[in-house]
């Protein structure tokens, strides 16, 4: 069944491409306006043009780096300006960096991770709240990750944010939980976008010492239940329907969108 998502106004973070852009298509085509947030101007005017050819509503684009705060509060003030209200917000953008053992990740790395991935969500939700509970009914999904849930070997950093991207949605959904803000995190597993492009499986199996052949069949395929990689529009499905009404008994609650792995 297709939720309706009709008058709702929605921000995605990290919308020009991967999981952001596939949540992004989804919720238009559910009837959601959004405002697209992520660095790269051409590529989000470019997925803003494919998205009001499909579904006739042109999303607006705001660009943004997450780690800046005040790029980010006046992002969302951009947003919020323009389409005078926001019922949700999909805190999606994040990034993994050189992959090696902890010891071998200089700390300037491991702290850009965590600029992303966490404080980068901290941050939006932080500009967003208030507008948020100013709505009275609204929800923020968190993509996090099953490395939120789990460590991975020579992701230190990653896992790291994703396991804290996780506890803070908990408490905002904690927070919030009489003021009708939902929150919740939606935990991908293995997802074929840039994230895990061929050059990065290829720099992965170098860092545990294998080729990225084996990498793939023995690490990831072989130790992942279904034995595929998961599907952006899975993962979307999954987060339009925790931002649509059908879902307003559900928050602090974790999803995985991961092809059986992981078992809580
Ligand atoms: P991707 O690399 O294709 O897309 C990442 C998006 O985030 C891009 O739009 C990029 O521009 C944006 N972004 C990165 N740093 C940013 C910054 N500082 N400010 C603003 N925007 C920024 O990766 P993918 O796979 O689509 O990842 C989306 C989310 O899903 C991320 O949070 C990632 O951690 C998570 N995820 C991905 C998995 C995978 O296997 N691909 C698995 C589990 C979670």
């Amino acid at each position: 069944m297709t939720q309706t998502h009709s008058e709702k106004n929605v921000i995605v973070t990290g919308a020009s491409r991967g999981i952001g852009k596939a949540i992004a298509r989804e919720l238009a085509r559910r009837g959601a306006w959004l405002a697209l947030l992520a660095r790269d101007e051409s590529a989000l005017t470019a997925v803003a043009a494919a998205i009001e050819a499909e579904s006739g509503c042109r999303p607006l684009v705001v660009t943004c780096d997450v780690t800046d705060h005040r790029a980010v509060a006046r992002a969302i003030e951009a947003s919020v300006n323009a389409m005078g209200a926001i019922h949700g917000l999909v805190n999606n953008a994040g990034a993994n960096g050189p992959m090696a053992l902890f010891l071998d990740v200089p700390r300037e790395e491991f702290r850009k991770l965590i600029e992303v991935n966490l404080f980068g969500a901290v941050e939006v939700v932080r500009a967003a709240l208030p507008h948020l509970l100013r709505t009275g009914k609204s929800s923020i999904v968190n993509i996090a990750s099953m490395a939120g849930k789990m460590g991975v070997p020579t992701w230190s950093a990653y896992c790291s944010a994703k396991h804290g991207l996780i506890g803070f949605t908990k408490v905002i959904a904690q927070e919030n939980a009489l003021n009708g803000v939902t929150c919740n995190a939606v935990c991908p597993g293995f997802v074929q976008t840039d994230m895990l492009s061929e050059a990065k499986l290829e720099q992965w199996a170098e860092s545990i010492g294998m080729n990225r052949r084996t990498l793939v069949k023995e690490f990831i395929l072989r130790r992942t239940p279904q034995g595929r990689f998961v599907d952006v529009d899975s993962v979307a499905a999954t987060t339009a329907f925790l931002l649509s009404d059908q879902a307003a008994d559900i928050t602090g609650q974790t999803f995985n969108i991961s092809c059986g792995i992981g078992d809580y």
